[in-house]
């Protein structure tokens, strides 16, 4: 977000408004920017569902939400009632194109009112299976004829597959202008994300060592403690690798091995991210079969709590094949990342929730300490903390302090918790503000989206093709499948530990 530039007055109707992620999400992250005082003076929250709701009951609604998932804590008296005379709730039935003609009627309404012409946001906080219908008829009501003033903003996930991914994009441009199209990939909008370009693009002692002269290899890892929880319908028919790899993680990949863009411009930024994910090597058979692991987790105990196994999970088929745990060895075929491997991995119920990069630099290419001086050794490593410890933590060899020459390894640490006062924003706080603003750096252009599917699309027809014989093959509570870490000692490396700082969730 540029901090120079102001909201203009704007409407949001937030499709699927009575659903959890604005309950969760969208409404504190709402809340918080007017808190903070982002928005405009002249805003509106419409929500519309299927569901009868009163101004009043949906207002309620949301407040419950917010005091319960916002980060600034519980709502305020004052600041809730100037805050939700900006709310209200439209019974909409996302099929009848009429409903729509009630939202025209509103927003002229309220412009009138304004004597402004607002930006409307069309927000789709629903279930995938409705992004066609909606946008349609947003389209055919004329909701967003402007195109400099109105956005449609979709969550992920963007198709099923490759060909699905197509089609929305294709249908959501024979309507709307790419500019107006923002397709939310979260991890993007979270701070410590935002920062890795801070970090790389913004200091200049990094830029000769970021390559495959220094660097050993990157390791990209997401893990969650939790399991598929209530989303067994969505989440079974999905995976690890649709839910976490082909956006999260390959966006994280993205921000580590892109070349610097020339300017901040969203499309500038897009493009040489575009570049990394065209450069990746394609999956062959082979590398299907040596270079990819899945898993399930099977049931057992978290942290003194007995949990289901997946396929006992609630609307999860009993014999699903449905992978909870992904893991790839990739490379990028460019002058800069030739033959570095990068290993990413995803999965549920893990040992420990955690996001971390940790990019692995050469050793030195002589060492000049005799074996007896050497305490504990180890590569240089340079360890970016997404969440939930929130630090960059460079790892160097160092004398510990004695009369004697004894070498072990210290860390060097920016702590965002040591180094701010201010609390870091949620990614809907971010991505919210952006969407008003218009700038689309962050969000997921159409062309990324199908390029990261058309890189796992070789691994996705092997998996459904070949049905896992061992499933579930990893307990609750463990680092994964035994294959996942032979998919990276074969290379003589092993997945590093993760921090244990960690409030955990
Ligand atoms: C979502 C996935 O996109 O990201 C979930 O659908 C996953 O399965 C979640 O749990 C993780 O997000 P975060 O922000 O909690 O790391």
């Amino acid at each position: 977000m540029n901090a120079s530039l102001k909201c203009e007055p704007v409407i949001f109707i937030i499709f699927g408004a009575t659903g959890d992620l604005n309950q969760r999400k969208l409404a504190p992250a709402l809340y918080n920017l007017y808190l903070d005082g982002w928005l405009p003076e002249h805003f509106a929250i419409i929500g519309t569902g299927r569901t009868e709701f009163s101004d009043e009951d949906f207002t309620a609604k949301l407040q419950e939400g917010i005091d319960q998932f916002s980060r600034s804590g519980k709502t305020k008296k004052a600041q809730w009632e100037a805050f939700s005379k900006h709310l209200s709730y439209q019974v909409a039935d996302a099929k009848d194109t009429g409903s729509y003609k009630l939202f025209g009627e509103r927003i002229a309404q309220l412009n009138a009112e304004w004597q402004v012409e607002a930006n409307v946001i069309c927000y789709l906080a629903v279930s995938p299976s409705f992004f066609e219908t909606i946008a349609t008829n947003i389209h055919k009501a004329g909701l967003a004829d402007n195109r400099e003033r109105t956005r449609i903003v979709l969550e992920k996930p963007f198709g099923h597959d490759l060909e699905t991914a197509q089609s929305l994009n294709g249908l959501l441009r024979g309507m709307f202008s790419e500019q107006q199209i923002y397709r939310i990939d979260h991890y993007l909008g979270k701070e410590t994300v935002q920062n890795i370009m801070a970090f790389r693009f913004a200091n200049n002692i990094l830029e000769p060592i970021w390559n495959r002269n220094y660097i050993d290899h990157v390791q990209i890892s997401v893990t969650e403690q939790l399991g598929v929880e209530e989303r067994g319908d969505y989440y079974d028919h999905s995976g690890a690798l649709r839910d976490m790899i082909q956006n999260h993680l390959l966006q994280l990949l993205c921000l580590v091995a892109m070349e610097p863009p020339i300017s901040f411009n969203a499309d500038e930024v897009r493009d040489r991210k575009v570049d990394v994910l065209r450069a990746m090597r394609p999956f062959s058979p082979e590398d299907v079969r040596m270079n990819t692991v899945r898993g399930q987790y099977s049931g057992g105990w978290m942290q003194g709590t007995e949990v289901a196994g997946y396929r006992e999970e609630p609307k999860v088929a009993p014999d699903s094949n449905t992978e909870t745990f992904a893991a790839i060895k990739c490379f990028i075929d460019n002058w800069r990342w030739q033959d570095v491997p990068f290993y990413v991995r995803s999965g549920k119920r893990m040992h420990q929730t955690a996001s971390v990069i940790s990019i692995q630099f050469k050793d030195v290419p002589h060492k000049v300490f005799p074996s007896e001086t050497i305490e504990s050794w180890q590569q240089n490593r340079l360890v970016i903390n997404i969440q939930p410890e929130m630090s960059i933590r460079l790892q160097l060899q160092a004398k510990r302090p004695g009369l004697d020459m004894l070498l072990n390894t210290v860390d060097m640490v920016f702590d965002y918790d040591g180094t701010y006062a201010s609390p870091s924003p949620e990614a809907y706080e971010t991505l919210l503000l952006d969407t008003m603003l218009g700038d689309q750096t962050l969000f997921m252009r159409g062309d990324q989206v199908e390029a990261a599917w058309e890189l796992i699309m070789p691994i996705l027809s092997s998996w459904q093709g070949r049905k896992s014989i061992n499933f579930p093959n990893y307990a609750a509570d463990s680092w994964g499948p035994e294959a996942a870490e032979a998919l990276i000692a074969r290379d003589g490396f092993h997945w590093f530990s993760l921090p244990t700082k960690a409030k955990q969730k």
